[in-house]
């Protein structure tokens, strides 16, 4: 049986950082998600399965953006807590506990099975795309929003040192896969889907937009440098740089967030 940390990948004491960055990003991402809901006929769906919802905030945008009825799974006991709070005024969502490669539903149940940010955690991607598919209705749609690839990511000006850490090696080191976006093709039409990718956000971020960013999330980068060994010294350097650059406007950040949209035929 696996334990909560298994599934979000998150000690107790990054949990509550963790919950603060997954708000910041639906925030951040819902120009991305929203002409995703409204490309797969979120509105008019009767039934949907949102899979890994975490906190909640992205079911939160789901469940405004339907008439249908929501259900979100996790496999994690205190997300599901904490999506129960956060959701706790949405009436058209229920919220279980439970690991997607065994989805508690008959087949054909969902009009539309969705995930945001998900297969990046997954251990086994194929066998819980495959679960999604079988749950989903006949001519019904799978979407999978915001999988990142860092192999993509593009940044200038640069620092060797630091870009290096995130570009791909916390994930992995937390057991994440940092590729996972050039990979959803492949999981969606070995499982059966007909399939289209793209990259959702193709809109390059103001320096204004990337400091604000990045001024709520620096406790997570500030973090994630000092436990990859930086000293506070060398940590200061580089943000006193990074924000420099930022101020300069001269600043240039893009982090391709790859989604798939696949038609069970
Ligand atoms: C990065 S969070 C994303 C949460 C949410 N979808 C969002 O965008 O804010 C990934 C979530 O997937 C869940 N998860 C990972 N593997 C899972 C699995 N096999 N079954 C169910 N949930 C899983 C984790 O517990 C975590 O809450």
């Amino acid at each position: 049986m696996k334990k909560d940390v298994d599934f979000h990948k998150r000690s107790d004491e990054d949990f509550k950082d963790f919950i603060k960055k997954l708000e910041l990003q639906a925030l951040e991402t819902a120009e991305e998600r929203i002409p995703l809901y409204l490309e797969v006929g979120l509105k008019d769906a009767d039934t949907i399965l949102d899979v890994g919802c975490g906190s909640g905030t992205v079911t939160k945008d789901i469940a405004r953006f339907t008439k249908g009825s929501v259900i979100a799974i996790d496999g994690s006991r205190n997300m599901a807590m904490v999506a129960k709070d956060i959701l706790k005024d949405c009436d058209n969502v229920q919220i279980l506990i439970g690991s997607a490669e065994k989805i508690p539903f008959g087949e054909n149940s969902f009009d539309i099975v969705t995930c945001n940010l998900f297969f990046m955690w997954v251990d086994n991607p194929q066998i819980v795309i495959n679960e999604m598919v079988r749950v989903v209705k006949n001519g019904g749609i799978v979407l999978a929003s915001l999988e990142p690839d860092y192999g993509g990511k593009i940044h200038w000006p640069e620092n060797q040192k630091i870009d290096e850490i995130f570009a791909g090696r916390v994930i992995r080191e937390r057991g994440g896969d940092p590729h996972i976006g050039r990979k959803l093709r492949s999981l969606f039409v070995r499982a059966g889907l007909e399939t289209r990718v793209g990259i959702g956000n193709n809109r390059i971020w103001s320096c204004e937009e990337d400091k604000s960013y990045y001024l709520h999330a620096r406790d997570f980068y500030v973090k994630t440098l000092f436990d990859a060994g930086l000293s506070e010294e060398e940590i200061d350097k580089w943000e006193y740089e990074y924000l420099k650059s930022l101020d300069e406007k001269i600043q240039l950040n893009f982090f391709p967030q790859f989604y798939a949209i696949g038609k069970k035929p």
